[in-house]
């Protein structure tokens, strides 16, 4: 199975393999690796697609620097001792001289918000070789999980272009690969991207390089294809790696590797076919060199069928478990045009088929795609109260067609396992941003009480030595408090430091139970209380179906295995016992459901159904109501606070009737409604897609999200606004500080308008964004809460009208901060832009050059360290002695003498800023900018 895999492509691959048994450990991984755009897309290919995208510079292409990543990680292993591979040590080794050039890093700094317990830094990293490479039109490298990430820096040992061949067959055999494998990896490394003047100026001297001060290693930079191999073999190749200096200096790296066989594997290789297969084999070798306690997992494959985020709540005063979530489909083969609908047929409490007085099925339609390179997927949202009397143990999942034929996935053959023994409750749980204060609270189900609660947190915490943070944990025992109906809440209240708050996730959990790897950044930031809780009904640990059936007003026939047909006593059925109609609620599908019980009156009584389903839509206008968007609740404060209600037959038409006479109302997940005459300040308006839940009482219509209100407003309202704080009408400010307004631009293509910097802030404002682009020329606020920094906006970046820019800052209303793909662009016009430079003198030193650094310190005097460091501080600093230099940004020595051993590097070695000045030079990684004493030099 494992030999055929790399031999099959992904269309194949789905045909042998069955979807792993879920949950797996694979599961987070294989989110990211395959929900890359559209509906809750992660976005892990977001820098590298398209192939030619540049983020850390312009010349300097994404893809190319994570597969480069990927091999400077993995290339200091060595596997006669077990040591090294891909473990992510890289983090710890980006000050070595191995590791030159900004790319690096900045691949790390992409991956972080993706780093979690569940996707290891260098399971990422495999995974950067994949998106990369795929993005670039090359195979598909299949992707093993289960890398263990190092804690400090491995060996050296990357293999560096002055190496002899001999050199690099041994560099490589110590790799575990063949000389054949080492011109492939070479090759197939080597179609994307380029060599920077930058770091290697020797290689490539400025008047070889283009614009950007790079060359391409083939005549196709963004493709992944054999040109690298072709135009070695007929000599018209332009790669700095083949001819040009390099050959000189014998730094022909390319040509020293791919000649290795007397050119037998590089002709081999210009079969395309032949290089796409080898680049896969080898690339997979390359990530799969780890450490040998390391245990790699199958490839990871999509799902065919795969629950996502499924969350139980206890709702309606304690009678009501609310099941949301969704069944992503895969729909690659099967387009979603072709299916009908997907219905969920869950098993109570006790494995049984009775749930309360509705059929133990919920039947839903599309409501999103996204896509992945090589597939599509479609999510069925689901959104149904299941009765706490009877609970939920597990489901199976049925896809119908529209052609009448069905299949039907059952996990395997273990059904998808759902526990209702404990489970986060959602709305009572919540993160304070600014403090990391997490409040947490789970509902325990009463028959589990007496095993506790507790919650296990993982979090980041940033560390001073590497950009990817670390992860840290913390285990708190959660307090007992109020019974409602057959649950018992739990909660604790916790403070996460280290200012990653957002990024951290957390499991509750009950004896061998648990809810787990709960986003925190789907908290909201205020917990409500529970509201009107119902009596409470202590359960015995031999809790039975029966019990719980006599305690609801339900009359249904209990221990009934031939389930749904028991149920015709609904409508006699006090409401707040009432499951919630299905979604879409005129759909539930006859042919899955015999003898359906009807909860919709509309249900046409066929067993071959017909007419598609409606999609779900937002109605732009209800009566004399026009939607304004979907909004945020107001801080710690309702938006809407003069009224409101909530109910299992929630509609729009519904909310709007309660609403009649006020300016505003609006709906919130799915069941609640809202009136005022006036919008509470911080309130502010969020994306559409947060507004996701459907009605509980219309299938067909959208009721708000999670803290998200489905906001309409009388038509013509201004005139009908009594606010006392009227919300202020946002304004494009002409100047910020020195800054004064370009107007409103368009992203780069391929790369950001604005390159140097960015940072994102719920409170993002103009002002902030100028504060922290202080040193740049240009700064842009975009999608009202990010900012850009640089200090040149890229060329494919083009003018827009100004009103395009209408997204409110997220930290003040009253300021447009872009939208999205757009900049609010301001440009201080004092600022003049000077290219960083070594200073000729410091003090009364002049400059001698860049030198290395030697074993125990070229330059042994007093040393410093210092966030402020110039040449001029450090000059000052070494005042009394006759040398001084400074070294990787932010260090300085002093010295009397300068060792032999340290000799003479290239100036481009000595190329790190200042951290106290962006326009100088202070050395390098183990390179000293080095000063000599005025005097010292005319003896
Ligand atoms: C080499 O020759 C091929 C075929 O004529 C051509 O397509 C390619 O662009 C050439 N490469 C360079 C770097 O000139
Ligand atoms: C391999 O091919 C290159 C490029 O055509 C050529 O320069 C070199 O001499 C060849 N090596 C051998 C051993 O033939
Ligand atoms: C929690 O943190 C400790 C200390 O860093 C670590 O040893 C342990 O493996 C972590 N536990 C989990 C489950 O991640
Ligand atoms: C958590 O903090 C809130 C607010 O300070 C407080 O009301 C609550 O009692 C705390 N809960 C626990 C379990 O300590
Ligand atoms: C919604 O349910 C309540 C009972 O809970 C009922 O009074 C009301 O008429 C229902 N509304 C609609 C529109 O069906």
């Amino acid at each position: 199975m494992k030999l055929s895999l790399v031999l099959l492509g992904l269309a194949d691959l789905a045909a042998v393999w069955a979807d792993p048994t879920w949950p797996s450990q694979i599961d987070e991984l294989e989110e990211i690796m395959f929900q890359q755009t559209s509906f809750r897309a992660r976005r892990f290919s977001g820098s590298v697609s398209p192939c030619s995208s540049e983020a850390s510079g312009p010349g300097r292409q994404n893809a190319a620097e994570w597969l480069r990543t990927a091999f400077h990680d993995m290339s200091t292993a060595n596997t006669f001792f077990g040591t090294g591979g891909l473990d992510g040590s890289l983090q710890y080794e980006l000050g070595n001289s191995e590791n030159l050039g900004p790319g690096l890093r900045t691949t790390l700094q992409f991956m972080v918000p993706f780093f979690s317990r569940r996707s290891s830094l260098s399971d990422l990293i495999a995974l950067g070789v994949y998106t990369s490479v795929r993005s670039c039109g090359g195979p598909i490298v299949p992707i093993r999980a289960g890398r263990i990430d190092a804690t400090r820096a491995g060996a050296v040992g990357v293999p560096q272009p002055q190496n002899s061949v001999f050199t690099f067959q041994q560099q490589f055999e110590r790799l575990g690969f063949s000389t054949v494998e080492m011109i492939q990896v070479t090759a197939c490394g080597h179609t994307i991207g380029g060599v920077h003047t930058a770091q290697f100026p020797d290689i490539l001297p400025a008047a070889n390089a283009d614009a950007n001060g790079q060359r391409s290693l083939d005549s196709s930079v963004a493709v992944f294809d054999n040109r690298v191999v072709t135009e070695y073999l007929t000599s018209n190749t332009t790669n700095p790696l083949v001819v040009g200096p390099s050959v000189r200096i014998n730094r022909h790296s390319d040509f020293k590797v791919f000649n290795s066989d007397r050119n037998v594997t590089m002709n081999a290789l210009a079969d395309p076919t032949a290089f796409r297969n080898a680049c896969r084999a080898v690339l997979q070798k390359m990530v799969d060199v780890v450490p040998p306690n390391v245990a790699l997992t199958e490839p990871i494959a999509p799902y065919m069928v795969k629950p996502v985020n499924l969350q139980l709540a206890l709702m309606n005063g304690g009678s009501t478990l609310q099941f949301t979530g969704f069944i992503r489909v895969r729909t690659t083969e099967v387009p979603r045009e072709m299916i009908l609908n997907v219905v969920i047929t869950y098993k109570n409490r006790d494995g049984g088929s009775t749930c309360g007085s509705a059929p133990c099925t919920i039947t839903t339609t599309v409501q999103g795609v996204s896509q992945g390179f090589d597939d599509t997927f479609a999510f069925y949202p689901i959104l149904y109260n299941i009765p706490a009397a009877t609970g939920i143990s597990s489901f199976i999942v049925t896809i119908n067609h529209v052609d009448g034929t069905s299949e039907t996935y059952d996990n395997n053959g273990n059904e998808y396992p759902m526990s209702d023994a404990v489970f986060l409750q959602p709305l009572q749980s919540c993160i304070l941003g600014s403090t990391g204060v997490l409040r947490v609270t789970a509902a325990v189900r009463n028959d589990r009480i007496s095993q506790g609660a507790r919650a296990f947190i993982s979090f980041k915490v940033p560390q001073t030595n590497s950009p990817v943070p670390l992860l840290g944990n913390a285990t708190i025992t959660m307090e007992q408090g109020n019974c409602a109906g057959r649950y018992t809440f739990f909660s604790a209240n916790y403070t996460i430091t280290g200012g990653m708050a957002y990024e951290s996730n957390f499991d509750v959990i009950n004896g061998d139970r648990m809810d787990a790897f709960k986003s925190v950044s789907l908290l909201g930031g205020t917990c409500r209380a529970f509201a009107n809780p119902i009596a409470c009904v202590p359960v015995g640990p031999s809790t039975s179906l029966t019990t719980s059936t006599r305690s609801s007003s339900i009359s249904s026939s209990s221990g009934s295995s031939s389930s749904s047909t028991t149920s015709t006593t609904a409508s006699t059925t006090p409401s707040s016992t009432i499951p919630s109609s299905t979604i879409p609620s005129s759909t539930t599908l006859s042919s899955t459901t015999p003898s359906s019980t009807t909860l919709s009156s509309t249900t046409p009584s066929s067993t071959t159904p017909s007419a598609p389903v409606a999609s779900p839509y937002h109605r732009s206008r209800m009566g004399d109501y026009q939607l304004i968007s979907c909004w945020t609740e107001g801080e710690g404060v309702r938006a809407l606070n003069a009224r409101s209600y909530a109910a299992d037959n929630m509609t729009l038409e519904a909310c709007m009737g309660y609403c009649a006479g006020y300016t505003y109302w609006g709906t919130e997940y799915s069941r609640e409604c809202y009136c005022g005459n006036t919008l509470v300040a911080s309130s502010d308006e969020a994306p559409m897609e947060d507004c996701s839940m459907l009605c509980a009482g219309d299938g067909s219509q959208y009721c708000g999200g999670g803290s998200r209100l489905e906001l309409y407003s009388l038509v013509g309202t201004q005139t009908r606004t009594s606010s006392p704080t009227p919300r202020p009408t946002p304004s494009h400010r002409a100047e910020i500080g020195r800054y004064d307004l370009v107007g409103c631009w368009s992203e780069g293509v391929g790369s950001r308008a604005l390159a140097a910097k960015h940072t994102a802030s719920s409170d993002m404002t103009n002002d902030m964004c100028a504060e922290f682009c202080d040193e740049y020329k240009y700064f842009g606020t975009e999608y009202g809460s990010e900012c850009y920094c640089g200090n040149s906006l890229h060329s494919s970046s083009a003018s827009a009208p100004q009103a395009e820019c209408r997204m409110r800052c997220s930290g003040d209303g009253s300021q447009f901060c872009g939208a999205g793909d757009r900049l609010e662009l301001y440009m201080d016009p004092d600022l003049v832009v000077r290219e960083p430079e070594q200073p000729a003198a410091a003090g009364d030193f002049v400059a001698l050059g860049c030198q290395t650094e030697v074993q125990g310190r070229a330059l042994r005097g007093p040393s410093l360290a210092d966030d402020g460091m110039t040449n001029e501080m450090c000059a000052e600093f070494c005042a009394e002695f006759e040398y001084f230099g400074t070294e990787y940004g932010r260090e300085c020595y002093c010295g009397d003498s300068l060792p032999e051993t340290s000799t003479e590097a290239p100036a481009a070695d000595c190329r790190m800023l200042c951290a106290g000045s962006r326009t100088e030079f202070c050395g390098g990684p183990d390179r000293l900018s080095t000063y000599i004493k005025q005097q010292a030099m005319m003896v």
